[in-house]
């Protein structure tokens, strides 16, 4: 997709790969707005220019007043990038927080299914008077298969990514190509406590999501990703041996 002049929502732009995508689409000549949560973040983002939408997107109420801020503007392409880990849901470290879990689950699997039905209207607008419309979804490397420390967050990226794959079918009739991006670990708040040396940098992860979404890639497999779906490919039961202790 040439990406000049297209309309761009992208949920969670104020930290992390969101913040880089936000950037680097509005280079690419793109009209981008944006989601945020914390005040602090949301204002820094607004002195950079950005069109910034405060919203809640673990709720149904917060998805609504989203929908509601996007009411009869032009949509092209939807980035659903918020996302939350599970607060390392650990039984062996005593009792998980289970309502942090729910709202994991909402954020990072119910949240994106709401949204691209609330705006799917535009999204067929686009796909059928303007050009073709997008759907990108970020899920996870986690999405192929699960590490033990974190298995609801790897539930929601395995859900969505289930989710993407029915969906891309579907919209193909109706000129919306959907795309997957499943970033391998990445240097942003969300991994702050995790060490990691190998941590990609945000920009680098968010450049070859944007190179994806230019050639309209059904999947994105960023960095060491792609490395792990070729063991997928061989053999998935090893690529699940090599992740679960991870
Ligand atoms: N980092 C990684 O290693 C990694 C790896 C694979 C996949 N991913 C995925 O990539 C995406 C971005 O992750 P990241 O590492 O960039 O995360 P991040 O730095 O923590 O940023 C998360 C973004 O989502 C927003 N957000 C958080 N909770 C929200 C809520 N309840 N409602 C609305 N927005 C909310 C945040 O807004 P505020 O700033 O206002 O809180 C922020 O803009 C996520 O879907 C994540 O699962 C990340």
């Amino acid at each position: 997709m040439d990406l000049a002049g297209k309309h761009i929502l992208v949920t969670g732009g104020t930290d992390g790969i969101g913040a880089q995508l936000i950037r680097q689409l509005r280079d690419a000549g793109a009209s981008v707005v944006t989601t945020g949560l914390n005040p602090e973040r949301i204002a820094a983002t607004q002195a950079e220019g950005f069109e910034v939408i405060s919203a809640d997107l673990s709720t149904a109420e917060g998805v609504a007043g989203l929908v509601e801020a996007m009411a009869g503007r032009p949509l092209d392409v939807l980035v659903n990038n918020a996302g939350m880990g599970d607060g390392e849901h650990d039984h062996r470290n005593g009792t998980p927080d289970a309502d942090y879990a729910a709202k994991a689950v909402s954020l990072n699997l119910t949240a994106p299914i709401r949204l691209i039905t609330a705006l799917m209207p535009a999204l067929r607008e686009a796909g059928a008077q303007r050009g073709g419309g997008m759907v990108v979804n970020v899920t996870s490397g986690l999405a192929i298969a699960p590490r033990g420390g974190g298995p609801v967050y790897c539930a929601t990226k395995a859900g969505l990514r289930s989710y993407t794959q029915g969906l891309r079918h579907q919209l193909k009739a109706l000129g919306v190509h959907v795309m997957e991006a499943l970033p391998p670990m990445v240097d942003t708040r969300m991994t702050a406590g995790r060490s990691d040396s190998n941590k990609m940098s945000a920009p680098e992860c968010a450049r070859q999501i944007v190179a994806g979404m230019k050639a309209n890639a059904n999947e994105v497999n960023v960095g060491i990703v792609k490395a792990l779906q070729a063991v997928h490919s061989l053999s998935p039961a090893l690529a699940r041996r090599i992740l679960i202790n991870f």
